[in-house]
């Protein structure tokens, strides 16, 4: 899918697909890594080792992009945040949303310098952290 879609927009020779496993496999030589909507399906430490295998995989000056339905950190007013993390406290083993200020504590104990958080349309939040 991701191959055809790929062509069918004409970066067949920008963008290539490398399956594997975040756990176990090494990532693939990037400046930028984006994880969206993959830390809410893990438990902390396992949020907290895909944040620090994905720093330690970057040059100096390269970023992480994590994306999920972040709550507010009042956890009181993104009504859709919270309905997501019961059902991925239903769905998963581990997972939950969490907020802005829980990702950028995550972030900076990885050892990213610099962390800034942006609203998405649709609901989510996107962190983006710098080595
Ligand atoms: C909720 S989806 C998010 C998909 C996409 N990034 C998005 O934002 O729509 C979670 C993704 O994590 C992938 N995934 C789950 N376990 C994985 C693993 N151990 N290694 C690599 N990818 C994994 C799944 O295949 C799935 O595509």
């Amino acid at each position: 899918m991701f191959e055809e879609f790929v062509a069918a927009h004409g970066l067949t020779d920008r963008l290539a697909f490398h399956g594997g496993d975040f756990f176990s496999d090494p990532l693939p030589e990037a400046d930028v890594y984006v994880m969206g909507q993959i830390l809410h399906d893990w438990n902390l430490e396992q949020r907290q080792f895909l944040l620090k295998k994905a720093y330690d995989a970057l040059p100096e000056g390269g970023t992480l992009i994590v994306y999920d339905a972040m709550i507010d950190d009042e956890r009181r007013h993104n009504t859709y945040g919270l309905m997501l993390s019961l059902n991925m406290l239903i769905d998963t083993e581990g997972g939950s949303e969490y907020t802005v200020a829980d990702a950028t504590q995550w972030l900076r104990a990885a050892g990213f310098a610099k962390v800034e958080a942006r609203h998405l349309i649709g609901g989510c939040t996107a962190v983006y952290a710098t080595k």
